[in-house]
């Protein structure tokens, strides 16, 4: 079968909700794959995998090596890559370097970044050269140093205008797909009504043209996990019970068993 397209995904808007979940592994890309329509690698690996304190010291290297992985595992999903924090702000020629190293080196077929009407020169810059960009405003974690912190965004009218201009300077700029994150559902809701694209939720409520979660959030792998998330699994209590079992097992000589041992045939 051949992978969802920018086209056709586009033409979801106020159709049947898109849905989208993070993949960093080839195996996870599998299961997930037939799904979902689009697998993002998220730059939340930079948590999730590798347990750094932020998606802010994520490189080019962590994105390309996981994006590849994902890229093998899967082949209905449109699979996107976040562009790491420094990889694209300065300039659009440094982002379109970065974002052609990402697609080139991990075969994936969108890119996103963070950012409202700053990003806007970008995101046209990218476009018009054949790199499909998916937006991100809202709670932008990769600002979190600026923002202090990662609360819902747009608790007062100032703040809920500016994510309502940067999300239609992005759309505008030519991103194919929104993600809203952290947001007040009124906010979502008018955000959705304003863009041409489709808008997808995390922490933004139904009225997105679709909804993105951390996979580790929802299946009760990772440890903290904010209000939005649904855990549709408790897989850390299960890991850990298997892990509790295997190592009294051992311990008690009763691993392994006849059935795992190799013995010469007589
Ligand atoms: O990095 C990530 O996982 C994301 C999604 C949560 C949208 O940016
Ligand atoms: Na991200």
């Amino acid at each position: 079968m051949r992978r969802l397209t920018v086209p056709k995904l586009m033409e979801q808007k106020g159709g049947e909700p898109i849905v989208m979940l993070t993949a960093y592994t080839a195996r996870m890309a599998q299961l997930l794959d037939p799904h979902c329509d689009v697998l993002l690698v998220g730059d939340s690996l930079g948590q999730v995998i590798y347990g750094l304190p932020s998606t802010v010291p994520v490189t080019m290297e962590m994105m390309i090596a996981h994006g590849a992985a994902v890229v093998r595992g899967s082949y209905h999903s449109l699979v996107a890559i976040d562009m790491p924090f420094g990889s694209y702000e300065e300039s659009p020629e440094q982002a379109f370097r970065s974002a052609a190293r990402l697609m080139k080196e991990t075969g994936a077929a969108a890119v996103k970044l963070e950012g409202g009407a700053a990003m806007a020169e970008t995101i046209r810059f990218l476009t018009s050269r054949g790199i499909p960009v998916i937006g991100h405003v809202g709670l932008t974690p990769q600002a979190v140093n600026m923002l202090g912190g990662y609360r819902a965004r747009g608790r007062d009218d100032a703040e809920r205008d500016k994510i309502l201009s940067d999300a239609k300077a992005v759309a505008d700029a030519g991103a194919f797909l929104l993600v809203l994150e952290g947001v007040m559902e009124e906010i979502a809701d008018a955000a959705t009504k304003a863009v041409g694209c489709p808008t997808i939720g995390i922490g933004a409520s139904a009225a997105c043209d679709g909804q993105v979660l951390v996979i580790d959030d929802m299946l009760g792998l990772f440890e903290r996990v904010p209000r939005f998330v649904k855990r549709y699994d408790d897989l850390a209590t299960r890991v850990s019970k298997a892990a509790e079992t295997y190592a009294a097992e051992v311990r008690a000589r009763a691993f392994p068993t006849e059935e795992q041992i190799y013995r010469p045939k007589t």
